[in-house]
């Protein structure tokens, strides 16, 4: 989906802004401050329902304020999202109340930030949520999975900290065992087709390296998730949580040397993360849908050459961009071989100005 128009209300220094006619390529500049980021949250908060820079909502609703508003319009619809300062959503489309899975099907939304290109040395939940990304666009009944693997884990967790007996642990042992067979399934057989996709765009960006995904399930395969679990209890109970299971899958590169964490430049590192998500958006594209991509500070990553290359590439994607950047002048000179329907927005203290540019 693409946006014609984004208007966000009351989120940290922006008061209200209207941001249109947008364009397939929309590049947000100004100043330290000025509320570029923001922008870039208030479409992320849309697409999710989450912030990518804090879990609290009070954090991003503007001071002495109660809420936030972020509403959007493409050809077909009409998007709006009301957060409170209690966490209390109101989400709608096309004027009618719907969940949040709703929007986030209709607008995938993906985020490439200086924040992101640590994905290979953190922890491995980012990777998790960067595979069930696809799982979620490309399955539709991957969520509903997702959503009751969830419940059974939060359960079987809070009964490891209580003297439940081993019948009462079974009940959501046997849940997570069902629905988490589910799932490994899912992201067993999408993660190979995304591989496919992930060669090719590998093969543009990092030509040199050969290198390969592994999907790790989060359990032992032979032994099947619920023997695993039943077998772990007495160590989930000292921890206090579920060791294994289909909430620790993870996501490991292969170079030939190696895994890429170990044998990777920093820069070849940043062109294997963008690589990942580009393939994905790829690999959605293929299937019919079109992703938004939010480049927040990313000019200051790559060099000039790299963000041209990354730009191209998006294009022919059919994404919507959204970029932000402090240096104008930089990225007109990255343009300038790109032949592109371009918008410019400045942003002064939380208020856009339209350049005439
Ligand atoms: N809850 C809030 N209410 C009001 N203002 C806030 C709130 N939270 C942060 N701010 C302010 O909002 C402004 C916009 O921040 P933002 O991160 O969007 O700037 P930016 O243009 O991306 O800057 P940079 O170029 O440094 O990344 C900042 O001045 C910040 O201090
Ligand atoms: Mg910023």
């Amino acid at each position: 989906m693409h946006l014609d128009r984004v208007r966000i209300e009351r989120l940290r220094n922006i008061i209200n802004i209207d941001i249109s006619p947008l364009a397939p390529l929309n590049i947000i500049h100004g100043a330290n401050g000025s509320g570029k980021s923001s922008v870039i949250e208030a479409i992320h908060l849309l697409a999710t329902g989450r912030s990518f820079r804090t879990a609290n909502p009070k954090h991003y609703i503007q001071y002495q304020r109660q809420d936030a508003l972020v509403y959007a319009e493409s050809k077909k619809n009409r998007l709006g999202l009301n957060k409170a300062s209690d966490n209390q959503a109101t989400v709608r489309l096309d004027g009618e109340t719907v969940n949040q899975s709703e929007i986030a099907r209709i607008l995938p939304v993906q985020l490439i930030n200086p924040e992101n290109m640590d994905l290979l040395e953190s922890g491995s939940k980012p990777r998790r949520q960067l595979l069930d990304w696809l799982m979620f666009h490309v399955e539709h009944k991957f969520h509903g999975l997702w959503l009751r693997y969830q419940r059974a884990l939060k359960q079987r967790n809070a009964l490891l900290k209580t003297t439940s007996s081993a019948a009462e642990l079974l009940v959501w042992e046997q849940e997570m065992a069902n629905t988490g067979a589910q799932i490994h399934q899912i992201r067993t057989r999408v993660s190979e087709e995304w591989s496919v996709f992930f060669a090719q765009i590998i093969q543009e960006l990092l030509p040199a390296q050969s290198i390969t995904i592994e999907y790790l399930p989060g359990f032992d395969i032979e032994q099947g998730l619920l023997q695993t679990l039943i077998d772990s209890r007495a160590r989930d109970k000292e921890r206090g949580h579920s060791l294994y299971g289909i909430h620790r899958a993870d996501l490991r590169f292969r170079t030939a040397h190696g895994t890429a964490e170990q044998t990777l430049s920093r820069g070849q590192k940043k062109l294997l993360i963008l690589a990942l998500k580009l393939s994905q958006m790829k690999m959605l594209y293929a299937k019919g849908c079109a992703s938004v991509v939010l480049l927040d500070d990313m000019t200051a990553e790559l060099d000039s050459a790299a963000q041209a290359r990354l730009i191209a590439l998006l294009i022919a994607l059919n994404s919507q961009i959204f970029m932000t950047t402090v240096d104008l002048a930089a990225v007109q000179l990255v343009l300038e071989d790109v032949d592109f329907q371009t918008a410019f927005f400045h942003l002064q203290d939380g208020c856009v100005v339209k350049d005439a540019v």
